[in-house]
Order: C-alpha cells, then sequence, then structure tokens
C-alpha cells in the first residue's frame, strides 16, 4: 500500500518555511491505519524485538504505541510533557531550538531490566526520541528499539540513536 500518498503534506506550519507531513488523513483511512499497525508490527517481529513495554510519547506517540502494544503482547506506557501526570514521575530535561522542555514517566511505570521499544509517529531532529532513550535508561531499563511511522531522512535524527534496531515505515 502506497502509506505516502495517505499522508498529506501542509506548508508553513506551525511556522513559516517548515513543511508539516499530517497523519491525520492517514489515521482516517480504514484500510491505510490498519495496513500502517500491521506493517510497524511485522518489522518489530523481523527484527527480533522483544519488549515487555512499548513507550510512547505525547501525544502521536499515544496513537501508534497502544496498537502495537496490543499487537506484540506488551504494555503501553505513555511519557508526558512536564506536569501532566498524576502520581511521582522521572523527569528529562531537552533542548528545544528556543529553550528547554521536559519529558516525565511515572516512577513505578518501569523497573531496571524491563525490555522497552520506543515509539512515536515521526523523527525529525531525534530529540525528542534521544531524550526518551535516556529517561529510560536512567531507570535501568533495557531499550530494545525504535519505531516510528515517519522518517525526515535529511534531519538524520537516526545517527544520534543508541545502537538498537530503528525502524520507519516511510522516508522523506
Ligand atoms: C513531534 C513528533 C515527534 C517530534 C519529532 O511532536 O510527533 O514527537 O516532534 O521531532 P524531533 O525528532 O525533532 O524531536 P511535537 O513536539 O510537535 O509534539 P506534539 O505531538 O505534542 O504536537
Ligand atoms: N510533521 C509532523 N511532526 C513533525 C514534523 C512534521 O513534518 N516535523 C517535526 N515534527
Amino acid at each position: 500500500m502506497d502509506l505516502k500518498s495517505l499522508i498529506r503534506d501542509i506548508p508553513d506550519f506551525p511556522k513559516p518555511g517548515i513543511l508539516f507531513r499530517d497523519i491525520t488523513t492517514l489515521l482516517r483511512d480504514p484500510e491505510g491505519l490498519r495496513y500502517t499497525i500491521d506493517f510497524l508490527t511485522q518489522k518489530c517481529v523481523e527484527s527480533g524485538i522483544q519488549a515487555d513495554y512499548i513507550v510512547g510519547m505525547e501525544a502521536r506517540g499515544f496513537i501508534f504505541g497502544p496498537p502495537l502494544a496490543y499487537q506484540l503482547g506488551a504494555g503501553f506506557i505513555p511519557v508526558r510533557k512536564r506536569g501532566k501526570l498524576p502520581a511521582a514521575v522521572h523527569t528529562i530535561e531537552y533542548e528545544l531550538e528556543y529553550g528547554t522542555d521536559s519529558l516525565e514517566v511515572h516512577q513505578d511505570a518501569l523497573q531496571p531490566g524491563s525490555r522497552v521499544l520506543i515509539v512515536d509517529d515521526l523523527i525529525a531532529t531525534g530529540g525528542t526520541a534521544i531524550a526518551t532513550a535516556k529517561l529510560l535508561q536512567k531507570i535501568g531499563c533495557e531499550l530494545v528499539g525504535f519505531g516510528f511511522i515517519i522518517e525526515l531522512r535529511d534531519l538524520q535524527g537516526r545517527k544520534y540513536l543508541p545502537d538498537v534496531p530503528i525502524i520507519s515505515l516511510i522516508e522523506y
């Protein structure tokens, strides 16, 4: 299936000069949605990834993480932006283009040695994925891979990630 044809390009969003790859048009297509989840699952299985948990980042990692976790027989754990999770959290700060932001995960969600696959809709600079990986490594988790629907190749985010399988379904 031609997944790219289901992704909509929006020029100048959220800022002038950015060509935004919009997945909402893929999500609303029943066959496209099913194919995307099945393809991501298949690639994880082929890569030999065995995960206890899928960790997905706010907001669009919450869309693809849970169905993948369901398919792989894993649990799903949300990583959220600052101040959203109700119980005690681990926090990691990361650099944005201007300033810093932070990501959080519940302290009791993961244990040292938990095998974790990080899932998001898209990797651009890799900043979000690297921060999440550092957060999990701080806890002592075993990072078993990354899964993305879209990879923006020119930004080379992949080269900053740890040496584990990195799956992406569509490249620009
Ligand atoms: C987008 C995207 C990834 C991240 C990728 O999220 O969903 O999480 O940016 O960019 P990076 O590789 O350069 O870190 P965004 O920050 O727009 O947050 P949102 O999903 O809450 O809108
Ligand atoms: N689309 C969606 N999210 C993004 C993009 C994009 O092109 N670039 C960085 N985050």
